[in-house]
């Protein structure tokens, strides 16, 4: 028996790519679908504009449309709800109980609300007794980070570990599908650089600090380092990309590096979650990778791609990052943190 899930925003890019990731899932299957009034009652495939490589399901695509109202027959919703709502949906099925795994900004930076990367702080789960004690409930909201955080964080984990990070300057070249769906306008991207993404510097620069931060027991201690991130959007389908120059504590080497990356792994690996890449960071020696084009779906787009590790002349290392934005950045990020929920006995 498969545990029934919902999909809220599920007509929306990361909705689209819950649905696309969940089918055949071992562990949980898709059973509601909920987005907005405008959708609401009409049959999936009908009002879905699909846009992922592989059909719709079968098992979903002949399902009914729901308003995102807590009355689901599920207890787990995944979200990709536009931020507009998401905020007050996500409390509301919280507060009837549901367990509710967000990609959306509005909760991520809440004190009682864990914002996971399994492979970095499965221990910031500690937060669920904490926040359904405060919100007095059975359910709760696991949030994961905004999709260029994601890469940044997963990459400076082992280093802060290791090295301790003490400075971080990092420039974005995002794609277009993190827009959403129909997303920027064509005329606006096709060869440009649109060197603005609303509020994306402010999310990399405290969210990768919760992440990488402290449970103290009732609440995470951001990691004690500055972020200055600037986010630029540009014409590629699929895969942010991210150029980082670090500062440490202590003295290190490019091969130290090279093998903080290629030794890190968590409990995903360990536990053998089903989502879970088999190695969460890739090191490539090519001089011109990664690249979008030829490496975003490594590992079914489950890990980050680092390469180009070499001395910064103003801080102390310098490298490149990649990673799929609405897999590992989005819906697949939120599905390994319920599969980690499930191993932890959080969905009993
Ligand atoms: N795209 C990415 O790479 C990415 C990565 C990480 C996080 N995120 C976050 O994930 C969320 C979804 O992003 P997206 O790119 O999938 O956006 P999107 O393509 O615009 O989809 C938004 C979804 O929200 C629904 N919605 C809009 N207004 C609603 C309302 N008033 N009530 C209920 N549902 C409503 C839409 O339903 P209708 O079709 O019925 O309008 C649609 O299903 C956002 O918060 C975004 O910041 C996105």
């Amino acid at each position: 028996m498969r545990i029934p899930v919902g999909v809220l925003g599920a007509t929306g890019a990361v909705g689209q790519k819950f649905i696309k990731l969940l089918e055949g899932h071992p562990w949980l299957e898709v059973t509601q679908v909920a987005a907005s009034e405008r959708s609401a009652g009409k049959r999936y495939a009908d009002v879905v504009s699909w846009k992922q490589n592989t059909p719709i399901p079968a098992a979903v695509r002949d399902l009914e449309v729901r308003p995102c109202t807590p009355d689901l027959a599920c207890r787990i919703v995944f979200s990709g709800l536009d931020a507009s709502v998401a905020g007050e949906v996500e409390e509301n099925f919280a507060r009837a109980g549901a367990i509710v795994l967000t990609n959306s900004r509005n909760h991520r930076m809440d004190d009682d609300v864990p914002l996971v990367i399994p492979e970095l702080n499965h221990d910031h789960l500690g937060l669920i007794p904490v926040q359904r004690r405060k919100r007095a409930g059975d359910g709760y909201i696991v949030a994961n980070s905004n999709c260029s955080t994601m890469f940044l964080a997963m990459a400076l984990g082992p280093l802060h570990r290791a090295f301790k990070v003490e400075k971080v300057f990092v420039a974005t070249m995002q794609a277009i599908s993190g827009a959403g769906y129909p997303g920027v306008p064509s005329l606006d991207i096709l060869g440009n650089v649109i060197p603005f993404i609303g509020g994306e510097e402010e999310k990399m620069e405290v969210e990768t600090r919760k992440i990488l931060g402290r449970f103290k027991g009732e609440s995470i201690e951001l990691a004690d380092f500055a972020v200055s991130a600037q986010c630029n959007r540009v014409a590629v389908e699929d895969g942010h990309t991210e150029s980082v120059s670090v500062k440490f504590a202590r003295k290190t080497t490019v091969e130290e590096i090279t093998e903080a990356f290629q030794d890190f792994s968590g409990p995903p690996q360990r536990l053998g979650l089903p989502s879970a890449p088999e190695r969460p960071l890739i090191v490539m020696s090519e001089k011109d990778r990664p690249q979008p084009r030829f490496d975003v779906n490594h590992s079914n787009g489950m890990a980050a791609l680092v390469g180009r590790i070499r001395p910064c002349p103003v801080l102390d290392f310098k490298f490149t990052v990649l990673g799929h934005n609405t897999i590992r950045g989005a819906a697949g990020a939120s599905i390994l943190n319920a599969e980690l929920l499930k191993a932890q006995g959080f969905l009993d």
